[in-house]
């Protein structure tokens, strides 16, 4: 394994790209970060005060030999001219998600990383998140059984926030801020499944330009539906995971994991209806307690420090790329068929990426 410290320089000193370097590049000496650029000169002086280098320009940046990988962490409608500038330059590029405004982008971004023999990611973070690990691992052990519905959910209260993502020609709305991560990780939990139909609404609850929020429904094969919603005018909190298999149920309720695994242990023969507003019920009576046992969320040990690491791996040929041209171009391309199915009102069922 190589030990050579690979030189980084971060394109957009703005909210993530300074987390980039505060959370993560400091902490892993496998990394040095040679500076970073920023149009706005008083996001480059903060750099210097944090006693980081600025470049002069873009091109100043790009023509720094020490660095091997640009990490651009500008708005989203920037992401393609940086991108392509850095592989032509020779450099390997982790891209900030949404990796592009549109499959042909992304397409044109595949295509330069693959003239160029470098790598392009990108920082699909959330696939090591703590929740999404444990319902994998749940589902993979088969913890809950055969599993038929999955909701994955994610809430806000205030809107978009205020600054670019408020704005489509800047690739603002929440499809594209969260729904790339919820996407992701659906495309990661159904596997091999086949993705037969999906149908989406989109949320204009505050009134903007762009989508605040949106619901999609994913039917793929082996009988799984899987809903991802995001709201921004939200005031009372759904879980963040709600699973469900022939034999358990799982709930995860916020960032803290907080939840539990519900499995059945034996049939519930005795269950009596119930009453159940103006009737009664047997079928939705709850469960005795001696027919489930309480089981806690599996151990995860999860850090996305390791997709730096595996991005440096496979700059370095020593491992495969986690975040691969393949899924980013399904994601994409799902993203559109989302705006699609809502702009129809329409169930989409073919898929580029599946042929
Ligand atoms: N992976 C995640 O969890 C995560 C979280 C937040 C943001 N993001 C993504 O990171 C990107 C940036 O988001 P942010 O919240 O940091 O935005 P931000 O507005 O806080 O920062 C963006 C920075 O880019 C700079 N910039 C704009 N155009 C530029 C250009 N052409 N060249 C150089 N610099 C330029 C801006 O001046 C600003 O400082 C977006 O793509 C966003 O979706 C990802």
């Amino acid at each position: 394994m190589s030990t050579k410290v690979m030189g980084v320089g971060i394109i957009g000193y703005g909210g993530i790209g300074s987390l980039h370097h505060k959370k993560w590049l400091k902490t892993l000496p496998q990394f040095k970060l040679c500076g970073v650029w920023d149009i706005k000169p008083e996001r480059l002086e903060i750099a210097e005060q944090e006693g980081i280098h600025a470049y002069k320009s873009e091109a100043d940046l790009l023509a720094d030999k020490e660095i091997e990988l640009v990490i651009i962490a500008t708005p989203n409608d920037v992401h393609l001219p940086i991108a392509i500038n850095a592989m032509n330059a020779g450099k390997h590029v982790v891209c900030e998600k949404p990796v592009a405004m549109s499959l042909d982008e992304l397409k044109e971004m595949i295509a330069c990383s693959r003239k160029n023999k470098v790598i392009f990611t990108v920082d699909q973070n959330r696939r090591w998140d703590k929740d999404f690990r444990m319902v994998k691992t749940a589902i993979e052990n088969g913890y809950l059984g055969k599993v038929y519905n999955i909701e994955s959910r994610v809430y806000g209260s205030r809107g978009i926030p205020g600054d670019w993502r408020k704005y489509k020609a800047h690739g603002g709305g929440m499809v594209l801020d969260w729904g790339v991560h919820l996407i992701d990780q659906a495309i990661i939990i159904a596997g091999n499944r086949k993705l037969l139909s999906l149908y989406t609404t989109l949320d204009y609850a505050h009134g903007g330009e762009c989508d605040d929020g949106f619901s999609v429904c994913f039917k793929f094969e082996d009988d799984l539906t899987y809903l991802c919603e995001v709201r921004t005018n939200n005031y009372i909190q759904m879980p963040r995971w709600y699973v469900a298999g022939k034999d358990g149920t799982l709930v995860i309720k916020d960032w803290s994991c907080d939840g539990e695994i519900v499995r059945k242990v034996k049939e519930d023969a005795e269950a009596k209806p119930i009453a159940a507003s103006s009737g009664m019920t047997k079928t939705m009576a709850p469960r005795t307690e001696a027919t489930i046992e309480h089981l806690p969320l599996p151990d995860v040990d999860v850090t996305v420090a390791d997709f730096f690491l595996n991005v440096r791996a496979a700059i370095r040929g020593e491992e495969k790329q986690n975040i691969t041209a393949e899924q980013l171009l399904a994601s994409t391309e799902i993203m559109e068929a989302m705006f699609r199915s809502a702009e129809t009102n329409s169930v989409i069922t073919e898929f580029e990426f599946q042929k």
